[in-house]
C-alpha cells in the first residue's frame, strides 16, 4: 500500500451540473433502450433457446437489485466538455458519470457496468458501515480471515501522518468478529456496533500485507528506519499471538519495505512484493536492492526473484488453481515524491509455469481512479483490486464488470469465504454481502 491517501474530490461543481443537466435526459434515454433491449433479448431467447428456465434465470438476472445501479458506458462516451489534467486525474478520487452525483453513486454502491457483475452480487447485495475511526487510518492493509475463529484480521496504515506510525512508532494489528457484522448487515450505518479489537503482537513492525499460512498468518513487514528490517513473520491467530520470523535478509541485505505477500495455490510457495513504501513514506533508508517479486520455498528455504521492471510492484495474489499471479503496479503515486499520471496505475497478469517461474507479463487492467493496490480473485478467477473509489471487479480476461463504490480509497478488502467480504478504507471499515465467494488460499487452517 500506498500512504495517506487523499480522500477529497475536487470536480468543479460547475461542471459537474452541466454534466448532471445533460445526463438527465440522456440517462432517461438510455433507462428506455436498455428496455427495448431486454425485450429485444427475451423474444430471441423464446425463439432459438429450447429451455424455458434459461429465460426466466435472464429476465431475473435484469432486476436491478436495492443498492445496485447499472452505469451506461455509453452515457459518457461523449460529455459535453472533457476537463484538462490539472481537473480531472487519478487523484480525482471519482468520475460521476451524467445523471449521477456523488451522493446517488453511494447510495446504490453495487456499479454494473456489465451484466457478468449480476452473479457477482447475487439479488440482493449490501454494504455496511461498521466502523468509523474519525481521522485514524486503522483499517487499511492486511486484511485475512481466520475460518476457526471466523474473524478477521488488518492493519492500521503504516506510515501515515494521521496516525503517527512509521518512523516513530509501529502501526497495529487488529481483528473482528465476522459474526458482528454479519448481524447488522441490514443496516447501512451500524458504526459503533462491531468490536474492533486490537492484537496485541508487538513483534511484528509496520505490517502490511499479509495471508493464510500452514494454519496461522504470514505478515510482510516493513521494517523501521534503518535498523528494524522488513521481514516475512508468522503470526499465530490466537492468544497468545506468538510471532516467528520466517524470512528477514536476502544474501544478509535488506529487503526494502516488503509490502504484500501469497501462498501459490498448486506449489504452496511464498510469494512476495518488495516494494518501496517504505522509502517513499520516509520510514526506511533509500533501497539496496531492486524493486520486485521474490518466491520462498518453505521447504528448502530457497529465495529467487521472479519478477521485475515494476514502477512500484505493491499487491500480489494469484488466480484460484494458482496458473496466474495478479500484481498491482502503483508506480504512479510516490507519496512523499508526489504523482507522475504517467506512471502504472496498472494490474499485470502473468502465467505461473509448473516450475514456479513467472511468464508472460500481460497489462491486465489499467484503472480509472487513483492506484489499484489490494487485490483478490474470487472463486471463478475475477479479480478484485481496492482503487481510489473502492473495489474494482474484472472478470478473468481483464473487462471491467463493476464496482463496489465507496466514493473513497480502499488499499484492500477481503473475503470471508461464501458471500462475505470486509473492505478497508481507512478510516472507515465496511462489511459487505454479495454473490461471490472468495478463491485466495486458505491453507490447512
Ligand atoms: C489533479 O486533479 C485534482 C482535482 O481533482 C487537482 O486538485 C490536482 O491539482 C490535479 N493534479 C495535477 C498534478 O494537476
Ligand atoms: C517523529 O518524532 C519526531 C521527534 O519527536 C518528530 O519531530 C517527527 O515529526 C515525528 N515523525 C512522524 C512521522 O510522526
Ligand atoms: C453513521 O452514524 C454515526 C452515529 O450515528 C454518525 O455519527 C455518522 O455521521 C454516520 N456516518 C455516516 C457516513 O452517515
Ligand atoms: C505459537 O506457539 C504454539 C505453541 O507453542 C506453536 O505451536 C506455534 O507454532 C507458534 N506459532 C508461531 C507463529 O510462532
Ligand atoms: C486453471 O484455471 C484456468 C482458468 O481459470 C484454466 O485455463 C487452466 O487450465 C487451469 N489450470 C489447471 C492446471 O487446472
Ligand atoms: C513521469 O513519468 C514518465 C514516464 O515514466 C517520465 O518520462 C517523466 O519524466 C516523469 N515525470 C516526472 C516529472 O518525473
Amino acid at each position: 500500500m500506498t500512504g495517506p491517501m487523499p480522500t477529497k474530490t475536487s470536480q468543479d461543481p460547475e461542471h459537474r451540473n452541466t454534466e448532471a443537466a445533460y445526463g438527465v435526459s440522456f440517462h432517461r434515454m438510455t433507462s428506455l433502450s436498455a428496455a427495448v433491449v431486454l425485450l429485444a433479448a427475451g423474444i430471441f431467447v423464446q425463439a432459438h433457446s429450447s429451455s424455458s428456465e434459461f429465460d426466466y434465470e435472464r429476465l431475473l438476472k435484469r432486476e436491478v437489485p436495492g443498492q445496485a445501479q447499472v452505469i451506461d458506458w455509453k452515457s459518457f462516451n461523449v460529455l459535453p466538455t472533457v476537463s484538462p489534467p490539472s481537473v480531472a486525474n487519478a487523484t480525482t478520487f471519482f468520475f460521476v458519470p451524467p445523471g449521477h452525483d456523488l451522493e446517488s453513486l453511494k447510495e446504490k454502491p453495487f456499479h454494473i457496468y456489465d451484466d457478468e457483475f449480476y452473479d457477482i452480487i447475487g439479488p440482493n447485495p449490501t454494504l455496511t458501515l461498521i466502523a468509523n475511526a474519525g481521522t485514524n487510518p486503522m483499517f487499511h492493509e492486511a486484511p485475512v480471515w481466520y475460518p476457526p475463529t471466523d474473524e478477521m484480521f488488518f492493519v492500521q496504515n503504516a506510515g501515515a501522518a494521521a496516525a503517527g506510525t512509521g518512523l516513530n512508532k509501529s502501526n497495529i494489528i487488529l481483528k473482528i468478529a465476522l459474526s458482528e457484522a454479519a448481524a447488522v448487515s441490514n443496516i447501512r450505518n451500524a458504526t459503533g456496533s462491531v468490536n474492533v479489537q486490537t492484537v496485541d503482537a508487538p513483534a511484528i513492525i509496520n505490517s502490511n500485507g499479509g495471508t493464510n499460512y500452514k494454519g496461522q498468518i504470514v505478515f510482510a513487514a516493513e521494517g523501521q528506519g534503518d535498523d528494524v528490517t522488513s521481514q516475512l513473520v508468522v503470526m499465530n491467530p490466537r492468544e497468545p499471538y506468538n510471532t516467528t520470523i520466517l524470512l528477514n535478509n536476502y544474501f544478509g541485505r535488506q529487503f526494502n519495505s516488503l509490502n504484500d505477500v501469497a501462498v501459490n495455490p498448486r506449489n504452496k510457495e511464498v510469494y512476495f512484493s518488495d516494494s518501496l513504501y517504505g522509502y517513499l513514506q520516509d520510514f526506511r533508508p533509500a533501497p539496496g536492492l531492486r524493486t520486485q517479486i521474490y518466491r520462498y520455498n518453505p521447504e528448502t528455504g530457497a529465495v529467487a526473484a521472479v519478477a521485475d521492471g515494476f514502477g512500484v510492484n505493491n499487491g500480489l495474489t494469484f488466480s484460484p488453481n494458482g496458473s496466474h499471479a495478479y500484481v498491482t503496479d502503483t508506480g504512479a503515486n510516490k507519496v512523499v515524491l508526489g504523482w507522475n499520471f504517467s506512471e502504472p496505475a496498472s494490474i499485470y497478469r502473468f502465467d505461473v509455469q509448473e516450475d514456479g517461474t513467472w511468464d508472460n507479463r500481460k497489462l491486465f487492467a489499467y484503472v480509472d481512479t487513483g492506484v489499484p493496490d489490494g487485490i483478490h480473485c474470487d472463486s471463478n478467477g475475477n479479480v478484485y483490486s481496492g482503487c481510489g473509489d473502492g473495489v474494482q471487479v474484472w472478470n478473468p480476461s481483464g473487462k471491467l464488470i463493476g464496482k463496489i463504490f465507496l466514493g473513497k480509497t480502499s488499499a484492500n478488502f477481503n473475503f470471508a469465504g461464501d458471500g462475505r467480504m470486509v473492505i478497508l478504507a481507512e478510516e472507515d471499515l465496511y462489511y459487505a454481502t454479495l454473490g461471490a465467494s472468495g478463491g485466495g488460499y486458505i491453507g490447512d487452517v
